[in-house]
């Protein structure tokens, strides 16, 4: 399975601190808020990643993960011209993801929990169909959002609902059999002018072939593309971080528990790092 992120956005939502900086550059307290999508690929397996940017922030993504890169993470990057939706930046890497299950995230989706993660990894291992992740929310509209029958299944999903029939929000991860790149291509542009993900899961939820896991409030899950939002994402993994005395998305950590670095290896990067709390943290492997 390859992994995709989404970076391609204006980040207009961010608006003036985006003005010449992708979201997902900024920092969610620590580190820059791309390290977060890429440590939950790398957990659940997942080493071949391709960003999707925009053209302002191509060159800028490459400098920054310099060093991600050098953790033996096989990462390509891609270009969106013209960014026109969730589904329209998928469809940029399709070279990428011919013939591929995908995992598809949105880069500014942050989550957090035991339950998260299990589900993530079994999720991954998917023969056929795609996966959804669901999170309840107060207010969904801002989101696609889950519709369910009498027996709690879904019959659709309804992307930024007026009139939203369950608190149910789906998350910005999906995880996608070999047929995602085909169907990607016969996503139509919406009433709002864009290329939808929640019509590409409509695709395979009218083929009985979606499964949504919906994840106990017990989790953490936001979409942290707004000042609030980024600031609340930044106070959470801060007293996590406190609390636990363990790094949340700390990318040298995983590659090297994960043996794609060694010792020799992660002491240069410490020797890069160390004169930061993120940096600190790799002293205990060393
Ligand atoms: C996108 C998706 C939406 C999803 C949300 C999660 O919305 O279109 O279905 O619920 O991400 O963050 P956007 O953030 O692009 O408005």
């Amino acid at each position: 399975m390859v992994g995709v992120i989404a970076c391609a956005g204006k980040s207009s939502r961010l608006f003036p601190s985006t003005m010449v900086l992708s979201k997902q550059l900024l920092p969610l307290y620590d580190k820059p808020l791309i390290y977060y999508p890429i440590s939950m690929l790398l957990n659940a397996g997942i080493k071949d990643i391709a960003i999707i940017t925009n053209k302002d922030n191509f060159e800028l993504y490459q400098k920054q993960l310099k060093n991600i890169i050098d953790l033996n993470i096989n990462i390509k990057f891609y270009l969106d011209e013209n960014p026109m939706g969730t589904i329209a930046s998928f469809k940029v890497a399709k070279d990428f993801t011919k013939g591929q299950k995908v995992c598809y995230v949105l880069g500014d989706n942050f989550f957090y929990g035991k339950q998260f993660e299990e589900e993530l990894k079994n999720a991954v291992q998917l023969k056929s169909g795609a996966v959804c992740f669901g999170y309840p929310v107060k207010d969904p509209r801002a989101f696609g959002v889950a519709s369910f029958n009498k027996q709690k299944i879904v019959t659709k999903l309804v992307e930024k609902p007026k009139h939203p029939e369950s608190n149910i929000a789906v998350t910005g991860i999906y995880v996608y059999d070999e047929k995602c790149t085909e169907y990607a291509k016969k996503v139509e542009m919406s009433s709002r002018g864009e290329y939808e993900v929640t019509d590409l899961n409509n695709m395979y939820l009218k083929d009985g072939e979606l499964k949504l896991v919906v994840l106990k409030k017990s989790n953490y899950w936001l979409d942290a593309g707004t000042s609030e939002t980024l600031l609340i994402a930044s106070n959470f993994v801060y007293k996590k971080i406190k609390k636990t005395k363990q790094q949340i998305a700390c990318l040298e950590e995983i590659a090297y528990k994960n043996k794609l670095i060694n010792k020799e290896q992660l002491k240069e990067h410490y020797e890069r790092l160390k004169k930061t709390s993120y940096g600190k943290y790799l002293e205990k492997y060393l």
